[in-house]
C-alpha cells in the first residue's frame, strides 16, 4: 500500500459487459457510458485528493490479475464485479488477499432482481456495498471510500 504522503490512489474494476453501458439494458443499468462514469470518477477524485485508475475486463483471470496488482500500488479498490459477482470464487479469493478496504458496486439493485443475483461471492469482503442506484452509485463509492483511506 502506498503511504500516506504520497497520493493516495484508487483503483476502479469494472466487469463483464459494462463496457456496453449506455446501450445495454437501460432500463436496468441507466444511459450514462462507461466513459462518462469513469471521467465523473477520475474528476471527483481531484476534488477528493484521490488519483483514480480505471479498469474494465469481460475476463475473469484479467480482473484477478489486475486485483493482485492492487496490492502494491493502491489504497482502496472499489469493484463491480458484474455477473462474477455471482459466480466468481477466483475473484473473491483474490480480493481476500488485500489489505486495503474494498467497496463492491452495482447499478441495479440486484436484490430486486433474480434469485441467482442475490448471492453476491464478495460482499462478505468488501467493507460495504452499494447497489440500486444507478451510476450515482460509483460517486457514492469513491466518497465513502475516500473517508475510508484518510481514516474518517
Ligand atoms: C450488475 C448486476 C449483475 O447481476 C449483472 O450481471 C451485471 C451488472 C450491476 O451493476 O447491477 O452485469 O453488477
Amino acid at each position: 500500500m502506498k503511504k500516506a504522503d504520497t497520493n493516495l490512489k484508487v483503483l476502479v474494476i469494472h466487469g463483464p459487459n459494462l463496457n456496453l453501458l449506455g446501450t445495454r439494458e437501460p432500463d436496468k443499468y441507466g444511459t450514462d457510458t462507461l466513459d462518462d462514469i469513469n471521467t465523473r470518477l477520475t474528476e471527483l477524485g481531484k476534488k477528493l485528493g484521490l488519483e483514480v485508475d480505471t479498469f474494465q475486463s469481460n475476463h475473469e483471470g484479467d480482473i484477478v490479475e489486475k486485483i493482485q496488482c492492487a496490492a502494491g500500488e493502491h489504497n482502496g479498490v472499489i469493484i463491480n464485479p458484474a455477473a462474477y459477482t455471482h459466480t466468481s470464487i477466483a475473484i473473491r479469493d483474490a480480493l481476500l488477499v488485500l489489505e486495503i478496504p474494498i467497496i463492491e458496486i452495482h447499478l441495479s439493485n440486484i436484490y430486486k432482481r433474480e434469485a441467482f443475483r442475490h448471492k453476491s461471492m464478495v460482499a462478505d469482503v468488501a467493507e460495504g456495498q452499494i447497489s440500486g442506484f444507478g451510476p450515482a452509485g460509483y460517486t457514492m463509492a469513491l466518497e465513502a471510500m475516500a473517508r475510508m483511506v484518510n481514516g474518517l
